[in-house]
């Protein structure tokens, strides 16, 4: 304990009623003032700075980085306001969501709109098949796109002659399980919508192939009337549902679905997922640890309000035949003519616009890295590409 002075009670006792205790107490109640005075102008000019910053940096219908960074010359015409020329920006999730979900009213577009195929990759690193794909997108330039989510701070390794070359989107830190997956999910849609030529969005991850070539793999998006969402009431491999009833009533037991997170889906089911936000809050309140939110949100959102748009399966092939958590995964070994057309045709008949179809999957999972090589001695054979 701090040794009391002799003479403090005295001091005290003394300033209790003197005037010269009135002058001081007014003197630190001016001192205060102006210190907090100070001090709100600081933070408010401070504040006004970042508010300022924020605006004009993000621009929200402009960001400057999205249309006029590295775009040459010409930079705020229409033409980069339908194209975004630059991926990278500093929009927020809240603020992207928010900007890629504008929809005009008028459904005629006051250009020549080609539609495209948005390729939207996820992973962590590497992607190890881009040669594959490059391969799969040549000579189709204008009629896709490709967009990239990494580990943050990822910079992908590809020669500036890939269709993957400055293609990364700001992306996050994702944690398998989490809803972290599907913002990431989110996030792809959105910088994807920002093109507004995109018309279908396929989610593909790292180990993933095509089995057709390009103009087939289009073709089919394109011209079908569905999206395909694998929906499902329950979970055949898990054998259990993992809904919580707190998401009654607003998502009951009957409604909720599941799938695989790889998906592919039309302009007008991208909007209403990137502008959901009723059952997403939903889904990360409630859908933890055994529930997978990257493998029901989705399905279940659709079920919920644009069941009709779903055709209800994936054109992404995999095999569960294993029976964990994951699909097989097929290696340098497994790389046969046999393999690959199987699985463009294995004798499943699946429906494609209400009619049946011996095409149902359009790409594969799961090949590891040393299935490249004997993959690209198939792709002029097999593939067609
Ligand atoms: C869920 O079920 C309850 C009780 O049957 C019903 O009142 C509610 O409208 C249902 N919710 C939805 C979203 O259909
Ligand atoms: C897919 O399921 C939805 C229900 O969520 C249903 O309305 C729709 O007709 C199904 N799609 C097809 C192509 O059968
Ligand atoms: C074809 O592939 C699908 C999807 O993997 C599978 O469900 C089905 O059993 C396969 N059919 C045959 C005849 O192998
Ligand atoms: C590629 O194909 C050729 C000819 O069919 C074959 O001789 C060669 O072994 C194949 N290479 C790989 C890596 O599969």
């Amino acid at each position: 304990m701090k040794p009391r002075r002799e003479g403090d009670e005295e001091e005290e006792e003394l300033w209790a009623n003197s005037p010269k205790k009135d002058s001081l107490l007014r003197l630190i109640k001016i001192v205060t003032g102006v210190v907090v005075f100070m001090a709100g102008t600081v933070l408010g000019l401070s504040w006004g700075v970042r508010f300022h910053r924020h605006i004009s940096q993000t621009d929200i219908f402009f960001p400057t980085e999205l249309y006029t960074k590295d775009c040459g010359k010409v930079n705020l015409k229409l033409k980069n306001f339908i194209e975004p020329c630059h991926l990278m920006h500093g929009m927020t999730d809240k603020e992207l969501f928010w900007r890629a979900s504008l929809v005009s009213k008028i459904k005629e577009h006051p250009f020549n709109r080609v539609p495209k195929v948005a390729f939207m990759f996820m992973t962590e690193g590497p992607l190890p098949f881009f040669p594959l794909w490059d391969k799969f997108f040549k000579g189709h330039q204008g009629l896709f796109t490709v967009y990239v989510h990494t580990y943050p701070g990822y910079t992908l390794k590809v020669p500036e002659t890939s269709f993957f070359y400055d293609r990364q989107i700001p992306s996050e830190k994702t944690k398998w399980g989490s809803i972290s997956l599907v913002d990431a999910r989110k996030r792809l849609l959105a910088n994807a919508l920002l093109d507004l030529s995109n018309e279908r969005f396929v989610l593909l991850s790292e180990s993933c192939i095509p089995v057709f070539n390009f103009p087939t793999v289009y073709n089919y998006l394109i011209d079908s009337a569905y999206s395909f969402v694998q929906s499902y009431d329950e979970n055949p491999i898990q054998g259990q549902g993992y809904y919580d009833s707190h998401m009654a009533p607003e998502i009951n037991h009957s409604q909720w679905r599941k799938g695989t997170p790889w998906f592919e889906v039309q302009r007008s089911l991208a909007v209403n997922i990137v502008a959901d936000n009723k059952y997403y809050s939903i889904f990360r309140k409630y859908c933890k640890t055994t529930c997978h939110s990257d493998d029901s949100y989705i399905p279940t959102y659709l079920n919920m309000l644009d069941g009709i748009l779903n055709a209800n399966r994936t054109v992404i092939w995999a095999d569960w035949s294993m029976r964990g958590s994951h699909p097989a995964t097929y290696g340098h070994e497994d790389i046969t003519e046999g393999i690959i057309q199987s699985i463009r045709n294995n004798g499943t008949i699946c429906r494609y616009n209400s009619k049946p179809s011996s095409v149902c999957f359009l790409f594969a999972m799961k090949f590891s890295p040393d299935a490249l090589e004997p993959l690209l001695n198939l792709t002029s054979t097999v593939m067609k590409f």
